[in-house]
């Protein structure tokens, strides 16, 4: 019998890139959305990557109760992975009742509903900002977590002390709480990718529009840090690699894993000006860029120890800085506008 997945947030940049990969892996995925972020169009493109059968999707919010009781009412559902919420930084400040309200009433209307339908098994997306300014690099999982910067962080460490207190208590509870690094990168294909609205707050959003012409030039976050050329350091990752991640944890709950943490990432850092280097290589693009103050929150250098994924999971990052560029490009250029809405 096929497992029955329920994505939140499935129609988002990271969720499509899931559904993929469990497609592949044999599971049948139920995405349940409220398109906040998202086009209903990115799950046509998923289920045209995955053979054609369309995806079964719920437009809902997850605090709506009386939607997620209909949902789990109609499907059985093994395990949740949890991508519903927002993510933007700048925004969560100017707006904490909405993130808190969100992200962390949301997801306890989920927890609840789940639990009253017998359904303990969840990946909860979470994120390397619940470590904070980091106390050592590469970060490990046993890296005590940190003050968050903004209060989208706090959500995600907040929420992460919601889920484990929940298995303590009951341990029934299967929690895997992925730390994701930096997401980028697109399917190779091209045909689904990450879509931000407005001006884009990232680093490889920012220069795929410099790239296509809808921005002239891309403005560096300081060059004043310790480290090697003075840019800001991180550990990015190809989103079919963070995607595949999910699958393997989901086979690390079918062990009955109990409370399990992940980083997912590379083990890699790369500069601000790595990255740009790295993309002008890899798809022959030149990318002008000026020197800017320092970001607010930002910290110097932020990357992963991603061997307890290795170990455990039997996960590892397959792509390089090379390919996360080409594909993004490769999805920016024959998507220049997103899904088109
Ligand atoms: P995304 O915005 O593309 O996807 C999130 C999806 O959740 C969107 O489709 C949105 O419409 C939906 N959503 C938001 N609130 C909802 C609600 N109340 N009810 C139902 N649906 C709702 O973001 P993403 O980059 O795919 O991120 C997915 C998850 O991973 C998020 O929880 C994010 O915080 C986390 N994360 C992302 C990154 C990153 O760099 N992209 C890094 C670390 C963690
Ligand atoms: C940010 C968030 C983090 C979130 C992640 C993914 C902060 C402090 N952290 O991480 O919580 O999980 O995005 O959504 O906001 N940069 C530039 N110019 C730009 C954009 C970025 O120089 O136009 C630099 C930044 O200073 C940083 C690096 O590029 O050194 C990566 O930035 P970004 O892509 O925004 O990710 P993070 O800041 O690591």
């Amino acid at each position: 019998m096929k497992k029955t997945i329920l994505v939140t947030g499935g129609a988002g940049f990271i969720g499509t890139h899931t559904v993929v990969e469990l497609r592949k892996a044999g599971y049948e995925a139920v995405v349940l959305d409220n398109l906040s972020n998202s086009s209903p169009k990115s799950l046509e493109r998923v289920a045209e990557l995955t053979g054609g059968d369309a995806i079964p999707f719920c437009r809902a919010d997850i605090r709506d109760r009386n939607a997620l009781e209909a949902l789990f009412s109609q499907y059985e559902f093994d395990a949740c992975i949890h991508f519903a919420g927002l993510k933007a930084v700048g925004e969560s400040v100017a707006k904490p009742w909405e993130y808190y309200e969100n992200n962390i009433a949301g997801t306890l209307v989920l927890l609840d509903v789940m639990r009253a339908h017998g359904c303990k098994n969840i990946i909860f997306s979470s994120s390397a900002t619940v470590y904070g300014d980091p106390l050592q690099i590469p970060i490990t999982e046993e890296c005590p977590k940190g003050l968050c910067t903004n209060p989208y962080g706090w959500t995600k460490s907040m929420l992460e002390q919601i889920l484990t207190d929940m298995q303590t208590a009951d341990p029934e509870w299967n929690v895997v709480l992925l730390r994701y690094f930096n997401p980028i990168g697109a399917h190779p294909s091209g045909r689904i990718g990450e879509n931000p609205n407005g001006i884009p707050n990232n680093l490889m959003p920012y220069i795929t529009q410099v790239a296509i012409g809808k921005r002239e030039c891309l403005g560096v976050f300081g060059d004043d840090y310790d480290t090697p050329d003075g840019t800001g350091v991180r550990d990015y990752i190809h989103v079919v690699d963070l995607a595949e991640g999910h699958v393997k944890a989901l086979e690390a709950i079918d062990r009955h894993c109990g409370l399990a943490v992940y980083n997912l990432g590379t083990g890699h850092g790369y500069s601000v000006l790595e990255v740009v280097h790295a993309f002008e290589e890899a798809n022959q693009v030149k990318i002008p860029y000026v020197i800017k103050p320092r970001r607010a929150g930002d910290i110097a250098q932020c990357y992963s120890d991603p061997s307890k994924a290795e170990h455990e999971l039997g996960w590892k990052a397959r792509y390089g800085i090379l390919e996360m560029c080409r594909d993004s490009w490769n999805w920016q250029k024959k998507n220049p506008d997103g899904y088109g809405e």
